[in-house]
């Protein structure tokens, strides 16, 4: 039987969203979208690993930036809601935390809706993060963007092309933040299992999300000035992990940081 998709979502070509969602588990994703994940991870089976351990490195991040006081973020990138959302941990540590979410994929907005319709503090937007004065509107209803706020760009960076520079752009973000801010960023890279790395993104070029695989160093390129906070920018399991975690993780080729603004 065809599956029934909501009104105004393309099943026609895969998503980075629904198949980040087939990753994880979830089943919010279509027909396309897990042909198109079987495809990655036959290239690289440690893609679903990877998408695991860049999910808990999200969540051990924001747990961190509550506990430094944050109170209001901006998660831009969001993907399918699942457990453990950042609404949820960041309201934990103080009931009062303000979310806005954006995602460009429409899909995000129908599922984010059903689960957030009750909360007042948390606020979903389909737009894109190629347009930063959008965006940042689009925040300023719910966040006060004069005050210190976290800003949230995990696994969606390589999912910007050098051609609409992105380096460029996080640049306009990191001058919007006030002093104080924190950015968190994970991003893939091509640097420590450079054929399996490549194999996953060639199999993401007929998506609606082809992958752009970056150095290291261009990755730490994203936080400019800002200080990065212990460990620095690692592979994501190695960054602040509750239990001690083994020191090889050449095949968790997603590196994440925090830095904040001096
Ligand atoms: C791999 S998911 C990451 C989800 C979540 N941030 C996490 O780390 O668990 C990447 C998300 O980025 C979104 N995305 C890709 N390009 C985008 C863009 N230009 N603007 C906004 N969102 C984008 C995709 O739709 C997808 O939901």
């Amino acid at each position: 039987m065809p599956e029934q998709a909501p009104p105004g979502i393309d099943t026609s070509v895969a998503t980075a969203a629904r198949m980040y969602d087939y990753y994880l588990g979830g089943k919010d994703n279509f027909a396309v979208d897990r042909e198109a994940a079987e495809r990655v991870l036959a290239a690289a089976p440690e893609v679903r690993p990877i998408a695991v351990e860049n999910r808990r490195f999200l969540q051990r991040g924001v747990r961190y930036l509550a506990e430094q006081g944050v109170t209001q973020f901006l998660d831009i990138g969001t993907g399918l809601p699942t457990q453990g959302n950042v609404h949820q941990i960041a309201q934990e540590h103080d009931p009062t935390a303000r979310v806005v979410y954006v995602d460009n994929d429409p899909i995000v907005l129908v599922h984010a809706r059903a689960l957030l319709s009750t909360d007042s503090a948390t606020r979903v937007v389909t737009a894109d993060l190629r347009d930063p004065d959008e965006v940042l509107d689009a925040a300023a209803g719910l966040l006060d963007l004069s005050r210190p706020f976290a800003l949230l760009m995990a696994a969606v960076l390589h999912f910007v092309p050098d051609e609409d520079r992105p380096h460029e752009l996080v640049a306009r973000y990191r001058d919007v933040l006030p002093s104080g801010s924190h950015l968190l960023l994970s991003h893939v890279t091509g640097d420590t299992r450079p054929q399996s790395s490549a194999g996953a993104a060639a199999a993401y070029r007929n998506t609606r999300n082809p992958a752009t695989l970056r150095t290291v160093e261009q990755i730490a390129a994203f936080f400019g000035d800002f200080a990065l906070v212990e460990p620095g920018l690692v592979p994501v399991p190695e960054w602040r992990p509750d239990t001690p975690a083994p020191s090889e993780h050449e095949n968790i080729w997603m590196y994440g940081g925090v830095g904040r603004k001096p």
